[in-house]
Parts: C-alpha cells; structure tokens; sequence
C-alpha cells in the first residue's frame, strides 16, 4: 500500500527540498501551500524524482486555524500517514493578526504546526511506525523566555517574536515526543541551519527587527545572518528528510536533527518545565482540540 507524507509549506524554499527527498525515498507526498500554480509547479518536480506513489498539491492557507482544521479533516478522510513534516515558518517585519485576530507569527509558526499534529494524530497512528517533523531555528536563542500571552511585553522585534515561537513549538515537540512514547508515533525537531529562500532573502534589511540591545550589534548581526543563510535549500532540507526517513533513528524519539542532519543536544529553554506549560496552556486556548476556533 502507499505510504502517505504531508509537507507543509512544501511547494518552495526547504519544504519542496524535502518533499522532493521523501519522494525519492518511495512515499506519496501531499505539499501544503496558498499558491496553486506554485503548487503545480511543485508537483512537476517532485514527480521528477519520484520512486513511489504521485506527488500531488493540496491548497491551505496555514495562518488560518479554520484553514488548518479543514486541511486535517480532509487529510484524516484520507487515510493512514507515515509522516508529517510541519515546514510551514514565517517572519513578519511589522507586526501583523491573522483572520483569527491572533499574532501571526505565533500563529504561523507554532499554532498551525500545533493543530494539524494533534488533528492528524489518530491518522499517524494508523500508520505507525510514523514520524511527526518540526521545523525548528537557531532564532528561539534569542526568544523571551515568557509565555504567559501570545504576545511577550515590550515592542515588537520580528527576529525574537519569530525565534520566541520556534522555542514554544520546539516546546511543544519535545513534550509531544515524551505523551507519543510507546505509540508508534515517533516525534523529531529538524534545524535547517540556514539557506536563501523567500523568508531569508531581504529580511535582515532593516535593524528595526532586533532589539535595541542587539542593534548595536547590528552590522556583526547582518553579516552572521546572510553568511548562515547563503546556501541552497536542498542542503537546509537534509535535517528534515533524516528525521523523516533515516532508519538509523529508529525506535527513537524527542530528539533535535541539526544542521548537519545529525542529532544534537536541544537548547536547554526547550525542557524548561514553565516553558511546556505556558505553551500547551496558551495553545489548547488558541487552538481548541474539541472545536472551536
Ligand atoms: N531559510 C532559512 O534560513 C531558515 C533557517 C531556519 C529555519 N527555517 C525554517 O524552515 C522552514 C522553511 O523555511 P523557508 O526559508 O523554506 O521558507 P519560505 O521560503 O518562506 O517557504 C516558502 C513556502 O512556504 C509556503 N507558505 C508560506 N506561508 C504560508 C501559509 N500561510 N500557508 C501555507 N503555505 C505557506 C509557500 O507557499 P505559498 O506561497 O503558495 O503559500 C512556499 O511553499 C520554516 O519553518 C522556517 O522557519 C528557515
């Protein structure tokens, strides 16, 4: 029978790398995305390469929990899965809310990703042994540490809103991995290290996105950055395919892939018992798995 994968954000940058590598590997890959030509553009490619079922395109726009809810419902009437790959990441230079009236980078970044696990749970069970993937940063060193409210008090600094939602879904992967333990269900981080896609090209344009304590730092900040993101997306996708599909992580769960698609040790914030707590509270707030929003 076919062996099901879902890559969100999969039709550019990282995510259409690695959908093109687990499509190569022999599974049926389904790439999430708002653009259907780039989404049939996606497809001809990951045909390409191909050694099991087609490839196809599924349309959703994952800043939108009613989005995300319809995605699953549609993917959970499908069938067993084998692997999910929540690629889906974004950095917003101003501030923005999302249809939901909720700060979309939290949204994008670790509500999306928090609802369509827990959606498609039951489904990666059926078709367990499965993987769940998240797609990490190295930003969450940067993130405040406090999660009371979607929002952390004092201004908005897109890098550290961005690396602050990273840390809360890298949170969330890690106590997923420990509640998914003995199911089946094995969970990984995978941290691409850098690479130049629409999210990276022109970001570090302006000082405004990093707090005035480090916007002192700014040239070495900008010169860090566009060294650490100059590389192809193929190379940044390894981390993600490895978690996906490396038989030597077998059996094994709740570990961070880094850059060189090898385990490494997790930023310790990552475990911080508070940290968990305030995540999974504030999600199952935004996000309610019974309905709702
Ligand atoms: N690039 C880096 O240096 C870097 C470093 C560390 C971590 N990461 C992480 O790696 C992941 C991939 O990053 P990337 O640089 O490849 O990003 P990217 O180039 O911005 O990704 C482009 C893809 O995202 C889709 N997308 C964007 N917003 C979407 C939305 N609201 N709903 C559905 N699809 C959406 C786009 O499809 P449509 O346009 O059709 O919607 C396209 O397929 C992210 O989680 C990112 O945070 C990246």
């Amino acid at each position: 029978m076919e062996q099901r994968a879902v890559v969100t954000a999969g039709t550019g940058g990282i995510g259409l790398e690695t959908a093109m590598g687990l499509a190569e590997y022999g599974l049926a890959v389904t790439v999430v995305g708002r653009d259907a030509e780039r989404g049939a553009r996606a497809v001809e490619r990951i045909a390409a390469v191909a050694t099991g079922g087609g490839p196809r395109f599924v349309a959703a726009d994952l800043a939108s929990l009613g989005s995300v809810r319809a995605l699953a419902a549609q993917l959970a009437a499908e069938g067993p899965l084998k692997v999910l790959v929540n690629n889906v990441g974004a950095m917003f230079a101003e501030r923005q809310q999302t249809v939901d009236g909720i700060e979309a980078t939290f949204a994008v970044n670790h509500l999306s990703p928090y609802l369509l696990t827990e959606l498609l749970l039951d489904r990666l069970r059926d078709g367990g042994p499965s993987r769940i993937v998240n797609v990490t940063s190295a930003a969450i060193r940067v993130a405040r540490r406090t999660f009371d409210a979607v929002e952390p008090p004092g201004g908005y600094y897109a890098f550290h809103w961005y690396g602050r939602a990273k840390l809360a879904n890298l949170a969330y992967t890690l106590d997923l991995a420990e509640r998914l333990r003995g199911s089946g269900i094995t969970v990984f981080a995978a941290d691409p290290g850098g690479a130049a896609t629409d999210m990276t090209n022109g970001t570090m344009s302006s000082p405004e996105i990093v707090s005035p304590a480090l916007r002192l730092l700014w040239p070495l900040v900008r010169r860090t950055f566009e060294r650490s993101t100059a590389g192809p997306a193929s190379v940044a996708a390894r981390p993600s395919i490895a978690a996906a599909t490396d038989v030597s992580l077998d059996g094994q769960t709740g570990l961070l892939i880094g850059p060189d698609a090898t385990p490494v040790r997790a930023f310790r914030g990552s475990t911080d018992p508070r940290t968990v707590n305030d995540v999974l509270r504030l999600s199952r707030q935004l996000a309610a798995l019974g309905g709702g929003r």
